[in-house]
C-alpha cells in the first residue's frame, strides 16, 4: 500500500502573489494546498492603503483555487505613512501587521524604510494593537557583503527594536543564517519562517565560475553549509518559534539573468509543501512536519488552527521545468528533479 501522511491544512505565513496575469497563475498554486497565506504588500504599486489592501485581498480571493482560501496582507511600511489609516486597518483586520522593508533590499523595496527610528510611531501601534511586525531582516549599505546583511540589520537594527519595543511580536522572515536562527531563539516575543530553498540551497547552488544561477538567486541569498543545517534543526525539531513560509517569489524568465542584474526570487508556489515533506523526511522528522507546517503559525498570529486535512502520498514524480499558461513563463524550483512526495487530497470545505 502507498505510504501517506495526513496533516492539518498547512499555510503559507509568506508569500509573493504578484498583481495581474501572473497572480491569476500563482494563486492558484498557493491556494490549491493552504488555507491561507500572508501575502506580501510589495507589488509594483505597494500596498500602503487599506484601501489598496481590501482591493489586493478581493483579487486574490477571486482567483484561488478554493473559495475559503483566506490572504492576509502586511501594510508595506514606509516613512510617511498615513498612521490613521493603519491603525484603523490593523483594527479592522484589514492587515495582520506591518511589513518592514529595508530601502533597496530587495523587489520594489525602494519606498521601503531607511531610518528605523523614523517608523517608531507605527511600531507603537502595531506593538499597541498586538499585531505583528514582519521584517526583511537585511542592512543595506555598500561595505556590507551580501551575506552578512542579516547580521548586520540584527546587530545594528533589530536589537535595538527588540529594546525599545519589548512586547512588540516580531517575524524575522525568511530566516537565512544560524545567526539569524540564534536571535531567534535567544529573544523574547519573535519568530521566523523558514523558506524550502534556505533549506536545499548554499551559495555554491548559487554562485560558481564567475556566473549565477538566477534561479537559485533570491534576497536574503542562500548561505553555507552550517546555515543550511541550523536552518533544518530550527524548523524540524518541535521549535515553535520557527514556521512555514515558501517566500514563493515568482518572476518572469525573461526577468531572471546569469549575473547581478536578474531579479532575486524564487518560485516554489506549486511544489511548496512536498518540498518541505522530503526535507522533514530526510531529517527523520516527519512526525514534526505538522507543527512547523501548520500549528506554530496561527498560535504566533493568535488564530484558530484550521480544521481540514491533506494528504500526501509516497511517490516519485518530476517536478515540471516551468509554471506556463499564455505569456506567462516562470521557472519552477526543482524543476526536471524528482521529490518522492504528493499532494494528494485536500478537502476543502
Ligand atoms: O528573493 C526575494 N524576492 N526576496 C524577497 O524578499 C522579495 C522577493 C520578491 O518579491 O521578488
Ligand atoms: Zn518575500
Amino acid at each position: 500500500m502507498t505510504k501517506t501522511i495526513k496533516i492539518i491544512q498547512p499555510d503559507d505565513w509568506h508569500v509573493h502573489l504578484r498583481e495581474g496575469e501572473m497572480l491569476k497563475q500563482v494563486t492558484k498554486c498557493t491556494s490549491r494546498v493552504n488555507k491561507r497565506c500572508i501575502a506580501m504588500p510589495n507589488t509594483n504599486i505597494p500596498i500602503t492603503t487599506s484601501k489598496l489592501a481590501l482591493e489586493y485581498k478581493k483579487i486574490i480571493k477571486e482567483n484561488s483555487f478554493n473559495k475559503n482560501f483566506d490572504p492576509l496582507i502586511p501594510c508595506y511600511l514606509t516613512e510617511n505613512l498615513k498612521l490613521e489609516d493603519f491603525r484603523l486597518g490593523l483594527e479592522k483586520n484589514i492587515f495582520i501587521g506591518g511589513k518592514l522593508y529595508p530601502t533597496n533590499a530587495t523587489t520594489n523595496s525602494e519606498f521601503g524604510v531607511h531610518n528605523i527610528k523614523s517608523i517608531y510611531p507605527v511600531l507603537e501601534i502595531i506593538e499597541n494593537k498586538k499585531k505583528v511586525l514582519l521584517v526583511h531582516g537585511e542592512k543595506i549599505r555598500n561595505n556590507i557583503d551580501i551575506f552578512d546583511r542579516e547580521k548586520y540589520f540584527i546587530d545594528e537594527d533589530l536589537v535595538k527594536i527588540r529594546h525599545d519595543f519589548p512586547n512588540l511580536k516580531i517575524v524575522l522572515e525568511h530566516v537565512s543564517s544560524s545567526y539569524g536562527v540564534d536571535f531567534v531563539n535567544s529573544n523574547n516575543n519573535i519568530a521566523g519562517t523558514i523558506t524550502p530553498h534556505h533549506m536545499m540551497l548554499t551559495k555554491k547552488d548559487v554562485f560558481s565560475n564567475n556566473t549565477i544561477n538566477p534561479h537559485h538567486f533570491c534576497m536574503p541569498v542562500v548561505k553555507t553549509e552550517n546555515d543550511l543545517i541550523s536552518i533544518r534543526n530550527a524548523a524540524c525539531n518541535n521549535n515553535s518559534k520557527f514556521f512555514l513560509g515558501t517566500d514563493s517569489a515568482p518572476h518572469h524568465v525573461d526577468q531572471k539573468h546569469p549575473n547581478l542584474s536578474t531579479k532575486a526570487g524564487i518560485f516554489s508556489a506549486s511544489i511548496s509543501i512536498e518540498l518541505y515533506a522530503q526535507i522533514f523526511e530526510e531529517e527523520g522528522c516527519l512526525d514534526k512536519f505538522e507543527k512547523f507546517s501548520s500549528i506554530n503559525g496561527p498560535k504566533f498570529y493568535n488564530l484558530p488552527i484550521n480544521n481540514n486535512h491533506i494528504i500526501l502520498s509516497k511517490e516519485d514524480w518530476e517536478v515540471p521545468n516551468y509554471l506556463e499558461k499564455d505569456e506567462i513563463k516562470i521557472k519552477n524550483f526543482f524543476g526536471g528533479k524528482k521529490l518522492s512526495w504528493k499532494l494528494n487530497e485536500v478537502n476543502y470545505s
